[in-house]
């Protein structure tokens, strides 16, 4: 395996991204992740265990394998503290694997609060956010008014600075939402109070990075949600408040665009999108129907719902740009089995032109019109396959097509969620 590798969603997020981190930890040393929040939800299943984590990487399940939330990624402390404890009443010696970067911004009860106040005055133009205070949060860190881990060691500077910045908060949640102020004892109580927890996970996760890189370890670097929900790049305004992208490991945790020697697609071998914003081959038909119920595509974490679509190659065109991917890893191909005709959409039509990737704006997105292409589909069950040459012909095919269609080889598949259900290629 390459030495530093970037694990990305390359869709609208949950393309089992969390699944191929684990597999490919087999061989790696440190996963990192480096963006986002707990607004993610990454599922394993190992021995038909499964496991669902939002903050911690995926790789906290393989003994001797560091792991390392980086500095791009913004923290709720009681909601880390409770992923911890549920790993450590699975027997997984978290606090001996698990280093957290002093840099991370907290995520305050007032940023919920806001998020939840701004997402029910938007009504029906809502975004469909995860309710957990991300997009808030990162407004802060932006705006040099949040606060940040290593505040905690320092108790009345940390006072100080909350109690302005909750006065902030509250005048925006009071006056402008008119929803309940939050108050400095709770926000105390999510914070200071449970320090002593959280201080001695800290550390300079960028020199450690640099200390492993150097030695010539394997570092995997786990994005959170997808391509298309980046910040600049994505479907805006329904996007989330990070970049999602693979540029964003080199600002999330220090580790410099020159280090970093591939950038995994992690793509379903279909399309979903959980929240608001387009979706050009969104299906509300029999089809649509089956890929929901077979791929039980409802949230790990929020139990939402998930739209769900054929594949969508120019969306994808888009990924492969951004994110400059060596590398397709194909997941839920198992999901299509059954299926007499598979379709991918190949471009758009938008007022009688063509287009080879999504609009940037979202508006015009919605009015897009998918160009299909379509090829057979298969009877014979591809659940648990783990050889290509074990492949219905009819799925080989459709594969194949994908990485023409998209100019990048695929270098590993998934027919299941368990562990060890994938095909390398
Ligand atoms: P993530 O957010 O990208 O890590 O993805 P999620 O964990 O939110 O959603 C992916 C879901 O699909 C999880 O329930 C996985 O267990 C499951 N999964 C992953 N790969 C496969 C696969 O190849 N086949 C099937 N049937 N399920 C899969
Ligand atoms: P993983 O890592 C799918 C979506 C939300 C909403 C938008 C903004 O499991 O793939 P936010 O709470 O981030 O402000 O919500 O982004 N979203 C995700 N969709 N998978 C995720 O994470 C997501 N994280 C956020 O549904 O549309
Ligand atoms: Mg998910």
């Amino acid at each position: 395996m390459n030495k530093c590798t970037i694990v990305l969603g390359s869709q609208w997020g949950d393309e089992g991204k969390g699944k191929v981190i684990d597999y490919l930890t087999e061989k790696a040393d440190a996963v990192v992740r480096y963006q986002g929040g707990h607004n993610a939800g990454h599922t394993l299943v190992i021995d038909g265990e499964t496991t669902a984590l939002s903050l911690i990487p995926s790789g906290i399940l393989r003994e001797d394998v560091e792991c390392f939330i980086a500095n791009g990624v913004v923290i709720s402390i009681p909601v880390l503290l409770k992923e911890i404890k549920m790993l450590e009443d699975k027997s997984v010696a978290v606090r001996d694997r698990l280093r957290v970067s002093a840099a991370c911004p907290i995520i305050l009860p007032s940023h919920i609060a806001l998020d939840q106040a701004r997402e029910k005055a938007l009504g029906k133009a809502a975004i469909g956010t995860t309710g957990r205070g991300i997009g808030p949060a990162y407004e802060d860190k932006i705006a040099r008014r949040g606060l940040r881990l290593i505040d905690l060691t320092r108790p009345e500077h940390f006072k100080t600075r909350v109690t302005k910045l909750i006065e902030y908060h509250n005048f925006m949640l009071g006056k402008f939402y008119k929803v309940d102020a939050v108050s400095l004892e709770t926000t105390m109580a999510e914070t200071q109070d449970l320090a002593d927890q959280i201080l001695p996970l800290l550390c300079d996760v960028t020199q450690r990075l640099h200390e492993l890189r150097e030695a010539g370890k394997t570092i995997l670097f786990e994005a959170a949600q997808g391509t298309l929900l980046d910040i600049d790049h994505g479907t805006y305004p329904f996007v989330t408040s990070s970049n999602t992208i693979a540029g964003a490991v080199t600002a999330g945790s220090g580790v410099g665009p020159c280090y970093i020697d591939a950038v995994v697609g992690v793509t379903k071998a279909y399309t979903t999108r959980v929240g608001g914003g387009p979706m050009p081959t969104q299906l509300d038909d029999a089809v649509g129907k089956h890929l929901a119920e077979k791929g039980k595509e409802f949230g790990t974490v929020t139990g939402r719902p998930r739209r769900c679509g054929w594949f969508d190659v120019a969306a994808m065109r888009r990924s492969v740009q951004v994110n400059s991917l060596t590398a397709l890893c194909i997941t839920k191909l198992d999901i299509l089995d059954g299926l007499d005709e598979i379709k991918m959409c190949i471009g758009y039509e938008l007022n009688g032109k063509r287009l080879e990737v999504p609009p940037i704006d979202s508006e015009q997105y919605e009015h897009c019109k998918p160009i299909y292409e379509s090829v057979p589909g298969w009877k014979d069950i591809t659940y648990g396959i783990t050889q290509w040459d074990d492949l219905p012909a009819a799925a080989q095919h459709y594969l194949e097509v994908i990485a023409k269609h998209l100019k990048t080889p695929i270098t590993l598949l998934s027919t299941g969620p368990e562990r060890q259900q994938m095909v390398e290629l």
